[in-house]
């Protein structure tokens, strides 16, 4: 199998062999940071980091594991701070850029923007967040969490929490777990449901979706998946003032649930989960987040075709 050159875009376009594969590599990758830190296997590459909407963890994971790999970042951490301010469009900057690096890691508010330079250019581009679409390298750490929390990815109940609407973390995630029989309980308000096109291509693969507002239907799940109000999708800032809250995971609603249940959230969080939860074994965020480290290395060295 071969992903040398490949776009990392979408999950919808993944195999279940591919993700596989993703999964052992990043495996791999693991196992070299802890034996020997850092690698030379990518010391010949450039890797362009353009974050043209705000990151944490997406930005520096993938520079630590650019930097890991023995590659060096180009980065742009700041949209006020490229040629996009300026009026740019993602192709031009794409084909400028493309004339730079090895590889192109992109963040930026335009769904479908990512495919926009893929399309544009030659050399891999990954999709670091497309506005409310998709956010890829998320899923697949989050897959990768799941493997480990849970001891495999087949036939498990995952509960998605919060806003499905505009979470792109959650429609990648969909799409990621779909190849692995899981069940999905959707819960969220009315006016931040999963877009129908989701639910219907889940349903369309045999996959049982129950969707709810309550949050105690979610604690029944094997993984409950909190997310956060998007408060930069919404036109209406009173309508984010009227849904943020919705939903806060506290200890006594996790003494509620199924017993062990994992609990992961993309991160960053504001309020949807209380910090008494974080001491629980079962509280798998952090990990979730350090696993991003490993599983942009095993993308990065297969799109470059190294791995
Ligand atoms: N989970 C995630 O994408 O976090 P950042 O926005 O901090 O990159």
């Amino acid at each position: 199998m071969s992903f040398e050159g490949r776009d990392i875009l979408t999950t919808e376009d993944l195999s279940k062999e591919d993700l596989l594969h993703i999964m052992k590599v990043t495996a791999q990758m693991e196992e070299l940071v802890k034996k020997q830190r850092i690698s030379d296997l990518l010391k010949d590459k450039l890797v362009a980091v353009i974050f043209l909407e705000p990151s944490t963890r997406t930005r520096l994971s993938f520079e630590t594991a650019i930097n890991r790999l023995g590659a060096r970042p180009i980065t742009v951490a700041d949209a006020g701070s490229s040629s996009a301010k300026k009026g740019e469009s993602l192709a031009d900057m794409g084909k400028t850029v493309a004339g730079y690096v090895d590889c192109i890691v992109i963040r930026q508010p335009q769904t479908g923007g990512a495919k926009i330079i893929a399309d544009a250019v030659e050399i891999p581009v990954i999709n670091g967040g497309d506005g409310s679409g998709q956010h890829p390298t998320q899923a697949l750490l989050d897959l990768y969490t799941i493997q480990k929390e849970e001891g495999g990815l087949e036939g498990l109940k995952v509960a998605m929490v919060g806003d499905l609407k505009y979470g792109r973390t959650v429609h990648s995630l969909s799409y990621a777990l779909a190849p692995f029989n899981p069940q999905y309980i959707y819960c969220a308000p009315d006016e931040l449901r999963m877009p129908d096109r989701i639910t219907s291509d889940m349903e369309d693969r045999g996959i049982t979706v129950d969707s709810t507002a309550r949050i105690e239907d979610a604690l029944q799940a094997d993984i409950i998946y909190m997310t956060r109000i998007q408060q930069e999708r919404f036109k209406d800032p009173a309508e984010y003032e009227r849904l943020k809250g919705s939903y806060v995971l506290n200890r006594e609603l996790v003494e509620k649930g199924k017993k062990g249940i994992a609990i992961m959230h993309p991160l960053p969080r504001v309020d949807e989960i209380s910090t008494d939860v974080d001491v629980l074994p079962n509280a798998a965020y952090f990990r979730q987040a350090h696993n991003g480290v490993y599983l942009r290395m095993a993308l990065l060295a297969l799109v470059m075709g190294r791995a």
